[in-house]
């Protein structure tokens, strides 16, 4: 029986854009294109199935193997430490990871800095590395409140555009880290599939160097 690889896209605009790159590279699967709720779709011929998944589930997908490959965005990877391999940076989704805080803030070492954000393993190693006492203020969305609010000193969240900052009136202050699509494939079933995913991985990195 020929072996399927079992794809976990993250769903919205990111994996809309990472199916395109599978198409152009030759791993297409038409039927996800139909305008319906469906969640899977195959091309039996190709040996593929794609699931859209919500974006923050795809390394759990991949690490339990219910997906042998996905794409996952670098910050989910840091946060949760995923155990997969990490394949291929796809050069898309790229924004990165930053502090921000109110316009005229001044850091006063002497206090411990109250921090808000949803990535609280990467912020607390950032300030960690820069031996910077913190107070982590953990919220699952809408961060840039937490300044204006006066719930935190500042947050460490996303910065794609810089749209959302300027329109609340915060300031990005530091970048912590950049961040992008990553291509990760859970361990074991690699060496089962690994030459069908190597494949899938050159191809894809031969269109990720032409979108460049
Ligand atoms: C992220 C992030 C910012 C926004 C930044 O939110 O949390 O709010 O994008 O983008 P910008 O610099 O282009 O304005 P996202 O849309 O991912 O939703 P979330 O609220 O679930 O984090």
């Amino acid at each position: 029986m020929k072996s399927v690889i079992n794809v976990a896209l993250p769903k919205g605009r990111l994996g809309e854009k990472v199916y395109d790159m599978f198409e152009a590279a030759g791993f297409d699967c038409p039927s996800i294109k139909e305008n319906n709720r469906k969640l899977t779709f195959e091309n039996e011929e190709k040996g593929l199935r794609f699931f859209w998944v919500k974006p923050s589930d795809v390394a759990i997908y991949v690490e339990r193997g219910a997906a042998d490959i996905g794409i996952a965005g670098k910050d989910i990877l840091l946060e949760y430490c995923p155990d997969v391999y990490e394949l291929l940076d796809l050069g898309i989704g790229k924004c990165r990871m930053a502090v921000a805080a109110k316009s005229g803030f001044r850091d006063n070492r002497e206090k411990t800095l109250r921090v808000a954000t949803k990535f609280t393993r990467i912020a607390r190693e950032y300030y960690a590395g820069k031996g910077r006492d913190i107070d982590i203020i953990h919220l699952n969305g809408s961060i840039e409140l937490a300044p204006i609010l006066g719930l935190s000193d500042v947050i460490v969240d996303i910065v794609e555009t810089g749209k959302t900052l300027l329109e609340n009136d915060l300031i990005p202050m530091e970048t912590v880290v950049p961040i992008s699509a990553r291509l990760i494939a859970n361990k074991a079933n690699f060496k089962f599939k690994s030459e069908k995913i190597e494949a899938i991985v050159n191809g894809l990195a031969a269109i990720s160097k032409q979108n460049q």
